[in-house]
């Protein structure tokens, strides 16, 4: 079954990407400088990010396209006695009256839409943003080498509820589009029987330096800020942010 962020990559993710902290955190919560923002989340996920907003009080909303991954963000909303509002949205036909001052995508999440459709997404945040809002928006920059790894390959396992779950990747690197095509299996299994099996397909846009920077200036964001942020991501991994302005 083909499975875009289903049930057990949902559990995957949960497992060591369930709640923000940290100088990650820090540095998004630094940007609500009025508790009357308006916060949007496109792509929010389990809601690692949205949910520790929510918690401060922050007017945020959030949406993904994997209802399996809302579900998991409203349940831990629930346990935290919060109802964050969240929902079932492709952030390419991604339209709503409302305005927003802030919209965040962090994790790299941006690189999951491509080309075309990075146009598209880009063109929609900016049509909800507000006079002087801002973007943060987060891309994987590099060009690897990447190893190709053309067969499905044991890549770790993990427990489901008891049950094991075994997770394969394969994945190639197209150095025209530069885009890294990553296969991910999840195998649920009991007494070496496979009892569901997911598969997930998903092509990561990696950026040369400077080649975001361009894609922003070819689609009309001319006022914009790379950060660097150091430790973001925990001792000596650091991200890049770039703040867009409206
Ligand atoms: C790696 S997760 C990151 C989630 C969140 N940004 C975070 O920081 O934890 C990427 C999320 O993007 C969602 N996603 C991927 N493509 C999308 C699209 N075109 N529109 C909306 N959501 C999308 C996936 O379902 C998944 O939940």
């Amino acid at each position: 079954m083909v499975a875009y962020y289903g049930e057990l990559c949902t559990e995957d993710y949960e497992i060591d990407k369930s709640i923000a902290d940290g100088k990650e955190l820090e540095f998004y919560l630094s940007f609500v400088t009025d508790q009357d923002m308006k916060v949007l989340e496109p792509m929010c996920g389990n809601g690692r990010m949205l949910l520790p907003f929510l918690e401060r009080g922050i007017h945020i909303e959030g949406f993904d396209i994997s209802e399996d991954m809302l579900d998991l963000c409203r349940a831990k909303g629930r346990a935290l006695h919060l109802e964050p509002t969240v929902f079932n949205c492709r952030l390419e036909e991604f339209k709503s009256n409302k305005k927003y001052d802030l919209i965040i995508i962090p994790f790299g999440s941006f690189s999951l839409v491509t080309d075309e459709t990075a146009k598209r997404s880009l063109s929609n945040l900016l049509n909800v943003l507000n006079k002087g809002g801002k973007i943060l928006l987060t891309v994987m920059i590099g060009q690897g080498p990447f190893e190709d790894v053309p067969e499905w390959t044991e890549a770790d396992r993990f427990d489901v509820r008891g049950k094991e779950v075994i997770k394969s990747r394969k994945m190639y690197f197209d150095n025209e589009s530069k885009i890294l095509h990553s296969g991910l299996r999840y195998q649920l299994t009991s007494n070496g029987i496979v009892e569901k099996e997911e598969i997930m397909d998903f092509p990561i846009r990696y950026y040369e330096e400077g080649e975001f920077e361009s894609f922003l200036k070819n689609n009309g964001v001319y006022d914009f800020v790379r950060h660097e942020v150091e430790d973001g991501y925990g001792l000596g991994s650091p991200f890049q942010v770039f703040e867009c302005r409206n």
